[in-house]
């Protein structure tokens, strides 16, 4: 088990679809991304007043959307919000716009607020790979920004993310913020040259931490601009690795999860906290982070720390959304899992 991860032919037999070789890609995927959502005609919605934005998608094709508020929270005037049912919000009218996000383009709960948005008359982008969303776009003349074939739907987020990033900035909604974009670029690839699966295990801080996670439950804590990551980060330990896990974003935590360290060590032994930290926070949230981390301490099985890398928020926002989702592959492969592999999620989508 120790030195599983550095044996890369191993690794490549339970890979069978390519996680790692989709992570290598990731910044080079992230410049294609804006390239291709860049040549796509907004015709019909440029131009228009928006009084709202709506993301709306579940699982793997919500995470961007969410990352987006997060990113743009504090420079967006226009009110964002996260769809991730069967049903839109009732403030969806002529004047929202809707992004209708779904990789595989046949979910049944996304196509359903697709059908709502179109009731209601919301100028709506379409982003996917295919499938019945697709169909609908061409039908009824929406823009589609297509998604390219050969991902699991979470592991084409930096297809997703920088679709809806670069449609945004083109209907100039993104503002100075897209200025981020070139740095968050160059410290995923600086990052890549860190943690990818040809660097050995004792350089390899994305290796160490998913070795320091085996036979945890992780619990994933980021502040209020990385509350995105944390979900995605829990969401990729639940998908790649096969594990349960939990998030919470800070400071809330300090107002609820907190109390969670009253429970004793033979319960809390099974926890590892993971704290996703942010240079940028601010100094209250950091000191009581401090706190959090002491009450926890004693009891818990481990407290592990990834920080955020970069100057920008966007940058340090994908920073550890690179981190984490090597993190999650390496995790799934150390228990003897394809990183990909989806069976739980297709027997529930067969309900
Ligand atoms: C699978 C994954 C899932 C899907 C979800 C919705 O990789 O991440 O969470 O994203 O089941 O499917 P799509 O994305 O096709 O709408």
């Amino acid at each position: 088990m120790d030195n599983l991860l550095d044996d890369l032919r191993h690794i490549e037999t339970l890979d069978k679809s390519c996680m790692l070789q989709i992570l290598k890609r990731f910044p080079e995927d992230c410049r294609s991304a804006i390239n291709r959502a860049k040549k796509v005609s907004l015709e019909g919605i440029s131009g228009k007043r928006f009084t709202k934005i709506v993301f709306a998608g579940v699982g793997g094709s919500s995470i961007g959307g969410k990352l987006i508020i997060d990113w743009l929270w504090r420079e967006c005037t226009v009110p964002m919000v996260l769809s991730r049912g069967y049903h839109l919000p009732a403030i969806v009218d002529d004047e929202t716009l809707v992004f209708t996000v779904s990789y595989s383009g046949n979910t049944e709960e996304t196509l359903s607020m697709l059908e709502e948005a179109l009731n209601a008359g919301a100028p709506t982008i379409t982003v996917t790979s295919g499938g019945a969303m697709s169909e609908i776009a061409v039908e009824n003349g929406l823009p589609l920004i297509s998604l390219p074939d050969g991902y699991r739907p979470r592991a084409a987020i930096s297809h997703q993310f920088f679709s809806l990033a670069t449609a945004m900035h083109e209907l100039d909604l993104v503002g100075i913020s897209w200025g981020e974009v070139p740095e968050a670029l160059s410290t995923l690839e600086a990052i890549r040259d860190e943690i990818s699966m040809d660097v050995p295990q004792e350089e390899n801080l994305a290796k160490k931490v998913a070795l320091r996670l085996l036979d945890k439950i992780p619990m994933v804590y980021g502040s209020s601009l990385l509350e995105g990551v944390a979900y995605r980060l829990r969401s990729q330990l639940n998908e790649n690795s096969k594990v349960p896990s939990g998030s919470g974003s800070f400071p809330e935590a300090f107002h609820n999860a907190v109390l969670g360290s009253e429970r004793d060590s033979e319960v809390l032994g099974n926890l590892a906290l993971l704290l996703l930290r942010d240079p940028g926070d601010d100094e209250g949230v950091k000191r009581k982070i401090e706190r959090f981390k002491e009450l926890f301490t004693p009891k818990v099985g481990d407290i592990i720390e990834v920080e955020a890398r970069g100057s920008g928020k966007l940058a340090r926002i994908l920073s550890l959304v690179y981190f984490g989702d090597y993190i999650s592959t390496y995790l799934g492969l150390l228990y003897g899992h394809d990183p990909s592999s989806n069976v739980s999620i297709d027997k529930l989508k067969q309900v």
